[in-house]
């Protein structure tokens, strides 16, 4: 293991990212031997916190990993606390002498990574004082990790780039998609990069369609203010949907370099169908959750939710039919689905591939099923195949059948958490799974059309899908228009367990 040693200052260390998300895999990072000794966390944020609240604090965040209250104790040794108040220069100072003699405790080379876990209106404010300020002038180097939301549209995500490009080189801005450190995200490339099964027919001589469903059965719970504002279409189509659509759809990168995989990511966003406002409602279709019941629980509708204006035009539910207009794909509708509250939590790819010519062998229904590729990234983590064998000795149809692969199944492996990898990717200065400036820009310049047309009009129908369903009926006649249906994701069908 290569063990980089850095100071981690997290901006926003009181907030929900840093403790469900941050602290535990810093531990998993640290138990995994990732890290040494020689490392330090400092959280800053506006509450008056002690060193002792914030180290309590870590300590019940990772609490529920099995490990002797001996270890959980020496790893919160290595946090740190200092309120701060991002518009003055005085916390900058304060936080420069701390890192300085926290580098000389735990021999850490000047190394930072200045983590943004906070409100995105003052990450321009926060870089460029880091830098004013001196606290990124140190003899190693100093990286910026940023979460999403990264802007609100292209014209803001345009002018917060700017501003932290004043302080920060692009090679040392980390944009998180942590949709990009899932093991079953990272895998896509492999599967199809390194099958000759499946690399000759990625295309549209053998691909009919393929299918991308990101389902969640949590609502927007206490994020409704964030929410309001954002959408499934900012929330998630922006930037993880449209991530995975890259990745299926790249061409095969000449060598596995960030900036290799990037570069033929950024075609297949600039290929991407270009919609007038007019057409928005020819591929895509909106979704708000009613009230409902889950898992046996009678649960409310999206305008019930705190801070959710009761005549919310905001939709929860997205799906859509994109076209990329090049020689690999033109004419094959690559399907997007995500939404809250819905039937279950699964993120599912389908890649249905063309009918055969002629059908020899009937199944019962006078048809034969398709071949499909199904990568199931979440929860269950793994690949099924669906072929068409004989089943029955001497028959003259053919059945389905399905072969399965589980990454995560039995005790085959303990599959890190994306924020593990990430956070690791990005000490060891790996930055092929953030996403770049021009992946970003070109994302919100597509997603800002479909805005556009669902802003300035009302959805009439609103709420159109019961909570605990798979969303509004538009979305299933969006693919029944082309001949096509959505096939059902994880517990549902494809389980690698089977
Ligand atoms: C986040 C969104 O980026 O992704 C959340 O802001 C969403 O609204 C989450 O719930 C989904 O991530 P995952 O890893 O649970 O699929």
């Amino acid at each position: 293991n290569v063990q980089p040693k850095s100071i981690i200052v997290i901006f926003g260390a009181t907030g929900d990212l840093a403790k469900r998300k941050l602290f535990p895999s810093i531990f998993r990072l640290y138990k995994a031997n990732k890290l040494s000794e020689d490392f330090a966390v400092v959280g800053v944020a506006r509450r008056p916190w002690t060193n002792d609240e914030l180290r309590e604090n870590v300590k019940k965040s990772v609490s529920s990993f099995k490990n002797s209250d001996a270890d959980i104790e020496k790893f919160a040794s290595h946090f740190y606390y200092q309120p701060f108040d991002v518009t003055d220069v005085a916390s900058y100072q304060e936080l420069k002498s701390l890192t300085e003699s926290l580098d000389e405790q735990y021999n850490v080379p000047g190394n930072r990574i200045f983590y943004l876990a906070m409100a995105p209106e003052f990450f321009g404010t926060i870089a460029s004082n880091l830098k004013n300020e001196g606290l990124t002038q140190t003899d190693g180097w100093s990286r910026l990790v940023i979460e999403k939301p990264f802007g609100h549209d292209y014209p803001s995500a345009k002018e917060l780039n700017e501003q932290i490009r004043h302080a920060f080189k692009e090679d040392q801005i980390y944009r998180i998609d942590h949709y990009l450190g899932k093991e079953m995200v990272q895998n896509i490339e492999v599967i199809r990069f390194a099958n000759a099964l499946f690399e000759p027919m990625w295309n549209n001589q053998y691909i009919s369609n393929i299918q991308i469903t990101s389902s969640e059965t949590l609502g927007v719970e206490d994020r409704g203010r964030y929410y309001e504002s954002s959408g499934a279409l900012r929330d998630m189509v922006q930037n993880h949907m449209l991530q995975m659509v890259a990745l299926l759809a790249m061409e095969p990168p000449i060598k596995l370099t960030p900036e290799e995989i990037r570069s033929e990511k950024v075609k297949v966003l600039r290929a991407l169908r270009s919609l007038s406002v007019d057409e928005v409602d020819d591929y895509f279709v909106r979704g708000q959750y009613g009230k409902g019941v889950l898992e046996g629980e009678e649960v409310i509708g999206y305008r019930e939710g705190n801070s959710v204006d009761p005549e919310s035009n905001t939709a929860t539910f997205v799906s859509g039919k994109l076209m990329i207009d090049n020689f690999r794909w033109a004419g094959v509708p690559i399907y997007i689905r995500t939404g809250k509250r819905m039937k279950e939590k699964a993120t599912t790819i389908v890649v249905q591939f063309k009918d055969l010519p002629m059908n020899l062998y009937f199944n019962k229904d006078k048809e034969i099923h398709p071949n499909l590729l199904v990568i199931h990234i979440q929860p269950e983590e793994g690949i099924t195949l669906h072929l068409n064998a004989r089943k029955t000795p001497g028959a003259t149809s053919s059945t389905p059948i399905n072969l399965n692969y589980c990454n995560n199944c039995g005790d085959k492996m303990n599959t890190p958490e994306a924020y593990e990898r990430l956070i690791y990717d990005c000490m060891l200065g790996d930055a092929t799974n953030f996403t770049h400036w021009d992946e970003v820009a070109l994302s919100w310049k597509f997603v800002d059309t479909i805005s556009e047309a669902w802003e300035s009009t009302k959805a009439q129908n609103f709420p159109n899908y019961e909570s605990g369903s798979m969303g509004p009926k538009e979305s299933d006649a969006l693919l029944a228009e082309d001949g096509f249906h959505w096939w059902p994701v994880g517990e549902d069908n494809f389980s690698p367990k089977e």
